[in-house]
């Protein structure tokens, strides 16, 4: 279905989808202090650090810093998007379906497309079962010699196409399938008027979705029959774009580290059955922005391994560059030999994969580009220095960023400062030094967001007294907040929004982890004392922006001579003035 639910609609929902009666269906709940608690079932812990605020309509796990609203719950519980966690909350709490606004009209209706799941699911039991019958045994021993168990092959539900040419399609007709819809479906094919099966001679691998539907099939030739993979074209349930190889397995392994993305389904099943979780593949494509986005909510991190040859490795680079945009971590696992994952470890063994490192994405990156220049001239390590500057400006820890530094300096021969003022960071440079280094080390729960401790202090105490409703009307504006961030916020807040409804707009995960910290914490204040406390931040933000106004003109005061430096400097005395009386409590 596309486009979007009604935002008033929405807004029901989030009201009647009560945070702590949503979470209790899978965490038991205990009330204290106001606020419920429980064990957080993404992570396994032994005493409870998961809590759910039901005036905030959030929760947040003081172990793993998970946090979100009722919607973020059920899409991290059941694996699935936002729209599915919505509709499944709806029907718990027995409000219809609105009508979708602003988006392009869906060409089925769901229950036609329920048809075509349908279809696919009895099509894959077909040839799983069409798989151990004796017409199929050259199918069989073609996935026994390349090494696969009857137990891998059961996990994946591989199968055998039948020997008649319309087998399939004869079998689903008579469960009931219209001829059109197993052409819809991809799975039958007109030609001359008569309907025959899609796939013929061919193993078949099913591809399931992470909600357990079946989307369509590879086959696999089992000689040099061209293609060697036939996949099921686009239909109104697969897009290969959309979707990745062994999403459904995904979905079942908790607590993964890493997604291992590969390229093809022999990689994923090989790696699969040596014992590595958590492997996927795209469907014969270049990594789309969709998958990424599918692939992050599994794990914090994707390793991307592709085939060793240089179309692999050009798609290895521009997965990375996806990866960078969504803002996901990544690192590549580089097979030796130009061996793909299954190549691999029929060679050495399942064990093989334990010894491989998987290398950071910028280290990877200055590697590649190393390939393309003349090292052993000056002019080539020039150009060297110059392509890896382009990547190190990416990056954000200064340092990390140290460490590629030592490295090019080592490679090029270049001194530091000449590769800082390269990359652009002249904050690096000298006397800012030791400020930059500082910020960098402190832990992510001290993270100021580039303004001082007493400044991030009372910007977040003030947005805990708003998340506590708190405030009274008009004390407190979001111009009063000199971080962005914070300051949006801060309008939100006092746009009546809940902080749960706050954190399901933030996709990135650590950056809702980040805010959710923020927006779980009581600010201790009982009724009398809040007042106080709300002006006390106030006053200090006050007197920092004041403070951050005088900065700005010594630093142009320096530049300036006589008269018009004097004006300044007397601004600068009246603001210092101010300042004062501004630290001071009426
Ligand atoms: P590869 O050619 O690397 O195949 O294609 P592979 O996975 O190593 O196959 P085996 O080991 O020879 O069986 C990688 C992936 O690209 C898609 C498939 O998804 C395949 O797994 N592909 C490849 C196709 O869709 N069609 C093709 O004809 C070839
Ligand atoms: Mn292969």
């Amino acid at each position: 279905m596309a486009g979007r639910f009604p935002q008033a609609w929405l807004d029901e929902l989030r009201e009647r989808a009560d945070i702590v009666s949503v979470v209790s269906r899978y965490v038991q709940l205990n009330m204290k202090g106001g606020r419920y608690w429980g064990l957080c079932p993404f992570h396994g812990e032994k005493t409870a650090s998961f809590s759910v605020n039901p005036q905030r309509q959030m929760y947040y796990c003081f172990g793993c810093h998970a946090g979100g609203s009722a919607i973020n719950f059920v899409m991290e519980m059941e694996r699935v998007e936002f729209r599915d966690a919505v509709r499944l909350l709806a029907e718990q709490v027995h409000m219809d379906l609105p009508e979708m606004v602003a988006g392009p009209d869906d060409a089925m209706s769901r229950t036609q497309k329920e048809r075509l799941y349908e279809a696919n699911k009895q099509c894959a039991r077909f040839f799983h079962a069409q798989l151990w019958k004796k017409e199929s045994s050259l199918v069989l021993s073609y996935l026994y010699n390349r090494g696969l168990d009857d137990s891998v092959i059961r996990t994946f539900g591989l199968g055998s196409t039948p020997q008649r040419s319309d087998g399939a399609t004869v079998a689903l007709r008579e469960m009931g399938f219209t001829d059109d819809e197993l052409v819809m479906a991809g799975i039958s094919v007109r030609r001359d008027g008569r309907v025959y099966d899609m796939f013929r001679q061919r193993a078949i691998f099913p591809i399931i979705d992470a909600q357990g539907r079946v989307l369509g099939f590879g086959g696999r030739a089992l000689g040099d029959a061209k293609p060697k993979y036939l996949n099921t074209g686009d239909t109104p349930v697969f897009n290969k774009r959309q979707g990745v190889f062994a999403a459904n397995l995904l979905k079942k392994q908790r607590n993964l580290k890493r997604v291992i993305l590969v390229e093809g389904y022999m990689d994923v099943i090989a790696l699969t059955q040596a014992g590595v979780p958590g492997v996927c593949a795209t469907l014969g494509t270049a990594l789309t922005l969709e998958q990424a986005r599918l692939l992050k909510r599994y794990a914090p991190e994707i390793w991307v391994s592709y085939d060793g040859d240089a179309a692999g490795q050009n798609a290895i680079l521009r997965a990375l560059d996806i990866f960078d945009e969504e803002g996901i971590r990544s690192r590549v696992l580089d097979f030796p030999g130009g061996m793909d994952p299954d190549e691999y470890i029929r060679a050495y063994g399942p064990q093989s994969i334990d010894e491989l490192e998987p290398m950071d994405a910028t280290s990877y990156r200055m590697k590649q580009e190393m390939g393309r220049h003349d090292m052993s001239s000056q002019e080539g390590r020039t150009a060297y220095a110059i392509a890896c500057s382009k990547y190190l400006t990416k990056v954000r820890e200064p340092v990390e960023l140290e460490n590629y530094i030592q490295k090019l300096m080592i490679s090029t021969g270049f001194a530091r400062e000449v590769l800082i003022a390269q990359i652009g960071r002249t904050e690096m440079i000298a006397e800012n030094r030791r400020s930059v280094y500082s910020h960098a080390a402190r832990p992510l729960e001290e993270h100021t967001d580039g303004v001082d401790v007493e400044t991030a202090a009372a910007e977040k105490k003030l947005l805990q007294l708003l998340a506590e409703g708190r405030v009274e009307a008009g004390t407190v504006s979001p111009d009063d907040f000199i971080t962005p961030q914070r300051r949006a916020l801060a309008q939100k807040l006092l746009a009546g929004m809940t902080p749960g409804a706050i954190l399901e707009g933030i996709e990135d995960e650590q950056e809702r982890a980040r805010i959710a910290r923020v927006l779980q914490k009581d600010s201790g204040a009982l009724d009398e004392q809040q007042l106080r406390m709300t002006g006390d931040c106030l006053r200090v933000l006050h007197k920092k922006r004041i403070e951050e106004k005088i900065a700005a003109l010594t630093r142009e005061a320096a530049g300036l001579k006589g008269e018009e430096k004097r004006s300044v400097l007397l601004k600068i005395q009246e603001l210092t003035k101010e300042r004062q009386t501004a630290g001071r409590k009426e």
